[in-house]
């Protein structure tokens, strides 16, 4: 069909929500947008200009200063400047999910995405989108694995970057991120209630994003 269709794609850290959502979003000629690369953005601006992170008050006015830009090549900019391999440090990692909890800041954000998925086919992937950000997306699908799978997932990309990896820091990174992100009191990371969980622990990326395309096809 040639229905506009949103798609929205949620779960814990490292699930392979952004790799297959990339492959989706290519083979459907949909636009991609990346969620989370905006909150590393945000807590890498943060971190650059030492702003207290306890401080909610400055770091929503940091917000409301800086510009992030995503083009369709999923390269990254902070007021021009290009912070794609930037956004994935270790400090910015172990920081973001205390920035993405302060709720004004959630707010803006939110407002944000929803102007980039305005009238477009779109699929959109973070915590939130199938709960908060486009909550009338036709398809919403929850990805998860278990923390061991997605620890493993995490590690080989960093290997194969040829960055330092410890694969038990990533596993405790990815815990702490995923009990973060679960508790906080504004948006936490749940499956929607009209979701469609894919436990994605022992399935391929091509056979994660087959099974996304098929319920496309069937909606
Ligand atoms: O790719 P990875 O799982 O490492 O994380 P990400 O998608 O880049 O998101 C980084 C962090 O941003 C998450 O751990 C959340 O704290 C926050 N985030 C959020 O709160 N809401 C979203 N829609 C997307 C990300
Ligand atoms: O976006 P998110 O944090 O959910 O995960 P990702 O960055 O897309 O995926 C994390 C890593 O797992 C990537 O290196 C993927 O290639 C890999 N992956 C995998 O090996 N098998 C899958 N079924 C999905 C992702």
């Amino acid at each position: 069909s040639n229905k506009k269709l949103a798609i929205a794609i949620d779960g814990p850290a490292a699930a392979g929500k952004s790799t297959v959502a990339k492959i989706v979003a290519k083979k459907l000629g949909y636009v991609y947008i990346d969620t989370g690369a905006m909150y590393r953005t945000l807590t890498y601006s943060v971190l650059q200009h030492k702003i207290d992170i306890s401080k909610s008050k400055a770091v929503v006015q940091h917000l409301e200063e800086i510009s992030i830009d995503i083009n369709a090549q999923q390269e990254v900019f902070l007021n021009s400047k290009n912070v794609t391999e930037a956004i994935r440090s270790d400090a910015v990692t172990q920081n973001v999910s205390a920035i993405a909890s302060i709720a004004d800041v959630r707010s803006i954000m939110v407002q944000r995405q929803q102007i980039l998925a305005k009238n477009r086919a779109v699929v959109m992937d973070g915590r939130d989108i199938g709960t908060h950000v486009i909550p009338d997306a036709e398809i919403k699908i929850f990805l998860i694995a278990s923390v061991s799978e997605r620890a493993k997932r995490r590690h080989e990309e960093n290997e194969k970057k040829g960055f330092l990896s410890n694969l038990e820091q990533i596993k405790n990174d990815i815990k702490q991120r995923d009990k973060m992100d679960s508790e906080r009191k504004v948006s936490p990371l749940k499956k929607a209630e009209d979701a469609i969980e894919i436990d994605t622990t022992s399935m391929s990326i091509q056979e994660v994003a087959e099974k996304i395309l098929a319920f496309v096809n069937t909606n």
